[in-house]
């Protein structure tokens, strides 16, 4: 028999093959991960959308860039939320600062690339859903919630109801496909409302993934001009953008 035997493991609904063999311990690269969202989030309690057939409400989409250039963007510069998206063009608590100091904290921390912010900070912001916390237990709510991204390509989004879990494949030089599902605690995806209010969730994220998408392709393009060589970076707002592109020439420069 030719067979060959592939590591493989299930985390966080996701499951991660080691086709080489050689990429070590799964829960050691996703520790910084668990660490951080685990102070508020109940991830290993909570279960995938899924219709009324039972099939994960997993979506998929296809943005017209290099996985770097989408992973990039995931690793947010806070300053884009204003002018890219409405939500939070209208909010008054964005961009996340207040007299001069930021609301928001990132976390850079090995693979993983985040930044969190009080979820009392984002009241008038977020809108609040009709379902169970996706906290701790019934009497802890989550205090924060948190963008984070794990390199080189998982991306978490988590806010009071839901923890979010995107991939990005590369598909080609300049294309990437995203898929994404969304995780909430056992009780909240028994409701009999359950799944239109899964739907309204996701249907408010495709208005943000889609100002992103033009944000995205844009950069894509731009990578050809000159000017794309001044490599700026802020050091308030791109600390995540800065730190992700360490992460890729460690890769690059990795003997
Ligand atoms: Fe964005």
């Amino acid at each position: 028999m030719d067979l060959v035997k592939v590591p493989s493991a299930e985390r966080l609904g996701v499951m991660f093959v080691d086709l080489d063999g050689a990429a070590g311990s799964i829960d050691s690269w996703l520790a910084p991960l668990r660490a951080l969202i685990g102070q508020d989030f109940a991830i290993d309690a909570v279960v995938a959308a899924r219709d009324a057939d039972g099939t994960a409400l997993i979506e998929e989409r296809t943005v017209r860039a290099n996985w770097k250039t989408y992973q990039e963007n995931a690793s947010i510069n806070v300053l884009h939320e204003s002018f890219t998206h409405e939500l939070y063009h209208k909010s008054p608590e964005v961009p996340r600062i207040a007299s001069g100091k930021p609301k928001f904290t990132n976390h850079l921390d090995g693979s993983l690339v985040a930044f969190s912010y009080a979820d009392e900070d984002t009241a008038n912001t977020y809108e609040r859903l009709p379902l169970p916390h996706a906290g701790l237990a019934p009497d802890r709510p989550p205090r924060r919630g948190y963008f984070a991204t794990l390199y080189p390509n998982i991306n978490v989004p988590t806010h009071s109801v839901f923890v979010k879990v995107n991939l990005c494949v590369p598909m080609a030089p300049a294309e990437s496909r995203l898929h994404h599902l969304f995780f909430f605690r056992p009780e909240a995806v028994t409701r009999p409302d359950f799944n239109a209010i899964e739907r309204h969730l996701r249907e408010s994220f495709h208005q943000v993934y889609g100002e992103d998408k033009v944000a995205i392709e844009a950069v894509q393009k731009a990578r050809a001009s000159p000017v794309a060589r001044q490599h700026f970076y802020a050091p308030l707002w791109d600390a995540q953008h800065h730190r992700f592109n360490q992460l890729v020439l460690d890769d690059l420069e990795r003997p």
